[in-house]
């Protein structure tokens, strides 16, 4: 498959071509003629992150298991990375769980070995995530803390993590899933001990742990208008309303692809939060179609495909939507919530090469 670009640059030789045999110089093309396939041009070996960059949006990426993979496949998704992604995050490097194995001891060496290669290739980080429901460590939840020891153990963390990534980040997710899918606040640990207002002071712990970092809420099943998005928009217009530090909002996009939004649906809903003054990434996109034993079918990967270019439109069409992240590099290492029957979410497959999304990003990118 070629981008738009390309068919463009195609249909061009091809009327040049037929423009030159209607003048008569046909013997000259004759030989070119017969086989119109001769005269496409190769597939558009621009990586992603070059027609990001053109329309000033960083194209990530989660790293995975990628940066210690041994042999030739780590090699071959590590430079796949660096060729196609302009940002990167970790799906579990930067969790509460990992990075704090007990209340004294730090585990940043994952974490910072995805900042490090991101240096190295001169691409950006997301920082993901500092108070969520799940992944808390153990000692957290089950230490028996009363509820003014939590909250000094939630500051303690944000402002302890924050301060080690200071200046290598370009966004935080300070607070993950905060909202229910009934459109009510998530019962939390966090929420039990603190109370409804845990989120404005996870977000002022945040801005004071480091005034400079964008700070994100981020969450999933918000992508367009509906219950729970509507919660959202009005706690963040309150926290807005209140003076609350938070800059920016994030939208996982966890899809199955064939009931993913339009992009007329996506960049309305995407309207009313910028007009809060938010600024906008796609944080985690996945578009799942149904497998077996792990393969998808020609015609979803299509689906999939329109519901890809679908996200990058709506993104485009929104000044305040500066990023494009989806869930994994590889079908091999994506999250998905049902992986024995949806699978092959993401833009290259099992063996790294690209697939249908993979060009529909691409050229929704290209169109202007
Ligand atoms: C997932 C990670 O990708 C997995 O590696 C981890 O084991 C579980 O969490 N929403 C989020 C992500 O915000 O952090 C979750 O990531 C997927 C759903």
């Amino acid at each position: 498959m070629r981008t738009s670009y390309h068919r463009l640059g195609a249909a061009l030789l091809l009327a040049a071509a037929a423009g030159l045999t209607a003048c008569g110089a046909d013997r000259h093309m004759a030989p070119f003629e017969p086989d119109t396939t001769r005269h496409e041009p190769a597939a558009d070996t621009t990586p992603l992150r070059v027609y990001g960059d053109a329309r000033g949006r960083w194209i990530g990426a989660a790293t995975g298991t990628m940066l210690t993979m041994p042999g030739d496949s780590g090699a071959l998704l590590r430079r796949i990375a660096a060729r196609e992604f302009s940002m990167l995050w970790t799906g579990t490097f930067m969790k509460f769980d990992f990075l704090r194995p007990s209340r004294s001891t730090y585990n940043y060496a994952q974490a910072d070995s995805v900042v490090a290669f991101a240096q190295r290739n001169g691409m950006v980080v997301r920082g993901h995530t500092l108070v969520w429901h799940q992944q808390i460590p153990a000692w957290v939840t089950s230490g028996g803390y009363p509820p003014d020891t939590l909250a000094a153990i939630l500051r303690d963390h944000i402002e302890q993590v924050m301060a080690h990534f200071r200046g290598k980040l370009v966004a935080w997710d300070v607070v993950n899933e905060a909202m229910g899918d009934d459109a009510t606040l998530r019962p939390t640990l966090w929420l039990d001990a603190l109370g409804p207002d845990y989120i404005a002071q996870a977000f002022r712990w945040a801005r004071a742990a480091d005034p400079d970092v964008p700070l994100y809420y981020n969450d999933y099943n918000i992508e367009t208008a509906n219950a729970k998005s509507d919660a959202v928009y009005r706690m963040l217009a309150d926290l807005k309303a209140r003076g609350v530090p938070i800059d920016g909002i994030g939208f996982q996009f966890h899809y199955q692809a064939d009931a993913a939004p339009t992009a007329d649906e996506i960049a309305s809903n995407f309207a009313r939060f910028a007009a809060l003054g938010l600024k906008i990434q796609i944080t985690e996109a996945d578009m799942h179609v149904r497998v077996q034993n792990g393969v998808a079918s020609a015609a979803d990967l299509q689906v999939q495909a329109t519901a890809y270019r679908n996200l990058v439109t709506a993104c485009l069409r929104t000044p305040a939507c500066n990023a494009i992240e989806i869930e994994g590099i590889y079908d091999g290492q994506a999250w998905v919530p049902d992986p024995a029957n949806w699978g092959a979410p993401v833009l290259f497959d099992i063996h790294v090469q690209p697939k249908p999304a993979y060009y529909a990003v691409k050229a929704a990118l290209a169109t202007p």
